[in-house]
């Protein structure tokens, strides 16, 4: 199956909300295979299909040689505490930035067969589902950075792995109802990208 190339930063794609899959048939199958492959040889934790050009609400992951494909998937439930650390994106190859993100989750959607499927995850499982989710939404990590001076230059070939993060857990007591203010971009894309182009 094609590996297929990852779009990068500037592409409409990445900005635009994805259709929902209305049937997962035979093209849906092979999209989600391609999909797999192009993930796998990034190497990358996570995929959105808008990342290979193709708008649809597909997502999959691979963490800890667990791999999950995720067909409409819909967060349910985030959980009040939340953690930061940092990430970085196929489709911004290059940089990586620290990100707000609820410590866990609670996924919906349907798996590759076309059957229902519920997910709880944390962690860096959690973190990647809710970046691959925003992908759908045409949103995008840099878009979630609050301090844009904090986006810096890594390897090309960098890969943010769990243990070599700077990771910091937000006690939910703490944080100003997390989940509510990050339902909506934190937007300034217009300055982040600047320093990205
Ligand atoms: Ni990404």
């Amino acid at each position: 199956m094609p590996v297929r190339p990852i779009v990068q930063l500037g592409d409409p794609v990445l900005t635009q909300p994805a259709k929902r899959v209305h049937r997962v048939d035979d093209s849906i199958d092979r999209l989600i295979q391609d999909m797999i492959d192009t993930m796998l040889d990034a190497p990358g934790s996570g995929l959105a299909a808008p990342q290979i050009g193709v708008p649809l609400r597909i997502i999959t992951t691979h963490i800890d040689e667990e791999l999950h494909v995720i067909v409409n998937p819909e967060i349910v439930w985030m959980s009040e505490e939340t953690e930061i650390a940092e990430e970085g994106c196929l489709s911004i190859r290059g940089y990586a930035g620290p990100v707000e993100r609820a410590l866990r989750c609670r996924v919906r959607g349907i798996d590759r067969r076309g059957k229902k499927l519920k997910l709880k995850a944390e962690d860096w499982l959690a973190r990647c589902l809710q970046h691959e989710v925003d992908h759908l939404n045409g949103i995008l990590y840099i878009d979630r950075v609050v301090d844009k001076s904090t986006i810096h230059r890594v390897d090309e070939d960098y890969e943010v792995e769990p243990e070599e993060t700077m990771r910091e857990t937000v006690p939910a007591a703490e944080e100003q109802s997390a989940p509510e203010a990050m339902a909506s971009p934190v937007g300034a894309r217009e300055t982040g990208d600047e320093s990205l182009r």
